[in-house]
């Protein structure tokens, strides 16, 4: 990698959906990039890709499960040791919930949390702290309009979102007025395998237009957006505000039984 004229970005979820249209946006912005995720012949296959449309951009594979804490720490810290610095932390991985509270589904929830919280808890804090050692860097995290209200269908999910938005939010207090940038996006409903068996994914958009649009929010620094930014932003405060009712009756009319409501 071309450490002295481009930057360098560590994206986790890398292998699929929003992280593998994620990486060529990068790459066109002039990152070179370290993909990480469990699937390592589907990363090989996005660095196949980038390869073919960006000649200059360096990209690395690294098979990672983000519940191994320590693995996601040191990935990062010698990420950072082997090229002189990072630039990029993406805490994008995630999985999805699949069923109402109290349907035997604890396990899997507890997998959510494992992965959606602890796993990017563990990416930013190995994040921060080499950034702030750096002085320099910037950490973007993939929260979810399910942030906004428990969603039914999706509780851990829902909760899961919400409590890595909050933490993000508390370190980008701590940061305040340092270099360090945190932004904090919430998308709605994308076209990715996390979704694809649902009945209801209003206001979806395609992946790649979602990639573009993320990558586009990280590049300007924001602190917190919807993705894509109208109509979320509008409905993410509504959502906020919808009597229980309304909010259950409308799930009733979009859930299959067993089936999650997650953005
Ligand atoms: N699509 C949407 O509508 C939407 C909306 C809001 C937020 N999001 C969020 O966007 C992020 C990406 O989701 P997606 O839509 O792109 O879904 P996806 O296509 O299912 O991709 C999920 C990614 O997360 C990785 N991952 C899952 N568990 C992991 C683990 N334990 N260790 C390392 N990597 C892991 C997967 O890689 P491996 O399986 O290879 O490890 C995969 O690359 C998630 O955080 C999701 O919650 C998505």
């Amino acid at each position: 990698m071309n450490k002295h004229t481009r930057k360098l970005a560590f994206l986790t979820g890398a292998s699929s959906g929003i992280g593998q249209a994620l990486a060529p946006q990068l790459a066109a912005r002039g990152y070179d990039l370290v993909l990480a995720a469990r699937r390592v012949d589907s990363l090989e296959q996005v660095k196949r890709d980038i390869a073919a449309r960006f000649a200059q951009c360096g990209v690395e594979v690294l098979a990672l499960d983000v519940t191994r804490y320590a693995d996601v720490q040191s990935a990062i810290a010698e990420t950072a040791r082997s090229h002189g610095g990072l630039d990029l932390v993406i805490a994008n991985a995630g999985v999805g919930s699949t069923g109402p509270v109290g349907s035997g589904r604890f396990a899997e929830d507890l997998a959510v949390i494992e992965t959606n919280v602890i796993g990017a808890m563990a990416t930013i804090d190995a994040a921060v702290s080499l950034f702030r050692a750096q002085n320099r860097g910037q950490i973007a995290v993939i929260s979810s309009v399910a942030a906004f209200r428990g969603l039914p269908g999706a509780a851990s999910y829902s909760a899961s979102k919400a409590a890595i938005a909050v933490y993000a939010d508390a370190a980008r207090v701590e940061l305040h007025g340092t270099p360090v940038r945190v932004t904090t996006l919430f998308p709605g409903y994308i076209d990715t395998p996390i979704n694809q068996d649902m009945k209801s994914r209003p206001f979806l958009i395609g992946v790649e237009d979602g990639a573009r649009i993320i990558a586009d929010l990280i590049e300007r620094g924001v602190q917190t957006s919807t993705v894509p930014v109208y109509p979320w932003n509008l409905v993410g405060r509504l959502v906020r505000v919808l009597p229980t009712g309304i909010l259950a009756r409308a799930a009733k009319g979009s859930m299959p039984s067993g089936a999650s409501e997650k953005g």
